[in-house]
């Protein structure tokens, strides 16, 4: 017995090791097929795996982490290395990563990892290309400027933030990422589907949304139990959740009308069932979740620089003394907030809500006399241009002075750029000035206990950022 058991052992040891070595060569050849001395320098890590733990490792958002950190520094701003299970070249080089971003379809193309697109779809607007790219954009498009010309978004807004910081009264902490998923989250159903935050049906889908959200950043293991199987299964039940509203639109027809967007994209001729319920999709999920960091970030940072909050709470409480109690912020006041939008500025910065962006060289391209190989994957990091001591003096302090009289600048590389570039970036800004409007004007807080956001890669606050806040009227 014990004799058949050791030659089973010896048997699927070799096979293993067989294995291996065999997947080894395949990798090392396929890597080798390309002249390595025309490739930028680096090192390929372990077979399959490559270097994606080490470079997926969490780290504090303001800075570049360990791993990229180590490469630069061996390897220079551009290196080569193997990723998310392909051969990568990694790029830290600002004018590289605007290049890429300026040359989309042509040169590059967005290329998110195979399993991305079983969580976000097929026709996500992330991972569609070409024609069907350019259709499903001018939707999104028309939705956000169609939201910008009503009056009423910017009242809804507002209202929003008035509610939520009023839900506080009576309290003395609250746990702010909680409360920023809510605000921005009730903005964006009430502005494609005409939901209230009292519907039970907004925080059905607010919980498969922080399901689906958690899968999104797990390692894509589709067994069942797994973060990433219980994030297929969210999107499933939001898009049934959709679906259901659609039917109901389609079936009560002008009864049901709400001239929200839900009305605009059901009645297009030209988008298919698939796309319409995707384009729901991309909009809540891409609508919410950055610029709920986005608030969380900015929050914190302006618990770390005393002047900074100060100088902010003037530019409120001016803004507030020419308004009648209670009367909605409007156009007129965003636009006085000027020096809320260097803090944000500097929020996107130092925050860096996004850290890199999914590409694929669609042709050999030489860049500064290096190859980077057509079909590689190619990761420019946004977080780099944004800590560059070169672009911005003391790169590693929260200064919002820096952008005084300075428009969004191409330093800040916050929103991605190119044919991709987000379409949501100012309507996200306008979010987050408005809740800091009344957050300055009715509180005081500070941090209760130790938090920061991490890379992770997606920003986080692993503990929710803990706030002890004081009423202050
Ligand atoms: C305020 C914080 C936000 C940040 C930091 C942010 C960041 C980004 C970045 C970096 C991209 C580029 C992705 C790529 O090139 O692969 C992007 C794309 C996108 N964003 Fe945003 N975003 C924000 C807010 C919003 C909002 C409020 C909306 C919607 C209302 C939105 C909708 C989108 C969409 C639909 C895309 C895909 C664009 C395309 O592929 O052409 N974003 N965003």
């Amino acid at each position: 017995m014990f004799e058949l058991l050791s030659s089973l052992c010896l048997s699927l040891s070799l096979g293993l090791a067989f294995g291996f070595v065999f997947i080894y060569f395949l990798f090392v050849k396929h890597v080798h097929n390309i002249k390595d001395d025309s490739l930028p320098p680096g090192s390929m890590g372990w077979p399959l795996l490559g270097e994606t733990l080490a470079f997926l490792k969490p780290h504090k958002s303001n800075t570049m982490g360990c791993f990229l950190q180590e490469r630069c520094s061996r390897y220079g701003k551009v290196f080569k290395s193997h990723l998310f299970g392909s051969p990568t070249i990694v790029s830290c080089d600002h004018e590289l990563n605007m290049f890429i971003l300026q040359n989309e379809e042509k040169l590059f193309q967005s290329s998110y990892p195979k399993p991305i697109y079983k969580i976000f779809g097929e026709q996500c607007l992330l991972v569609v290309r070409g024609d069907v790219h350019k259709k499903i954009k001018s939707v999104v498009l028309s939705f956000i400027s169609m939201s910008k010309s009503k009056p009423e978004y910017l009242d809804v807004i507002d209202k929003r933030a008035a509610s939520i910081t009023e839900s506080w009264k009576g309290r003395n902490e609250v746990m702010f990422c909680n409360e920023t998923m809510k605000f921005t989250f009730s903005f964006m159903v009430k502005q494609i589907l005409s939901l209230e935050p009292e519907d039970p049906l907004t925080s059905t889908i607010l919980q498969d949304f922080h399901t689906f959200m958690k899968g999104v950043v797990s390692l894509p293991l589709h067994l069942p139990g797994t973060s990433y199987a219980k994030a297929v299964e969210a999107r499933g039940r939001i898009l049934s959740s959709v679906r259901t509203i659609m039917e109901e639109r389609r079936k009560w027809g002008v009864v049901l009308a709400k001239g929200d967007f839900l009305d605009v994209l059901l009645s297009s001729i030209d988008l298919t069932e698939n796309m319409k319920e995707s384009i729901v999709l991309d909009l809540l999920l891409a609508g919410y979740e950055t610029t709920s960091n986005l608030l969380a970030v900015t929050v914190y940072f302006l618990g770390h620089s005393h002047n900074a909050l100060k100088q902010l709470k003037e530019e409120h409480h001016a803004i507030r003394k020419e308004k009648q109690k209670g009367e909605p912020l409007n156009m007129e006041d965003y636009k006085k907030m000027e020096f809320t939008q260097n803090v944000i500025n500097e929020a996107l910065r130092c925050g860096n809500i996004v850290k890199f962006l999914h590409r694929k060289a669609l042709t050999d391209v030489n860049y500064k006399g290096y190859l980077i190989p057509s079909g590689w994957k190619v990761l420019p990091i946004l977080t780099a241009a944004h800590l560059n001591p070169s672009l911005h003096e003391n790169a590693t302090e929260f200064n919002p002075w820096r952008w005084k009289g300075q428009e969004m600048s191409k330093n800040l590389q916050a929103f991605g750029g190119g044919r991709r570039l987000c379409p949501g970036a100012e309507l996200g800004k306008l979010e987050v000035a408005f809740f800091i409007h009344h957050l300055v004007l009715n509180y005081r807080w500070r941090m209760k206990r130790e938090d920061y956001p991490l890379a992770y890669p997606y920003v986080e606050f692993k503990r929710g950022l803990l706030l002890e806040i004081e009423s202050t009227n």
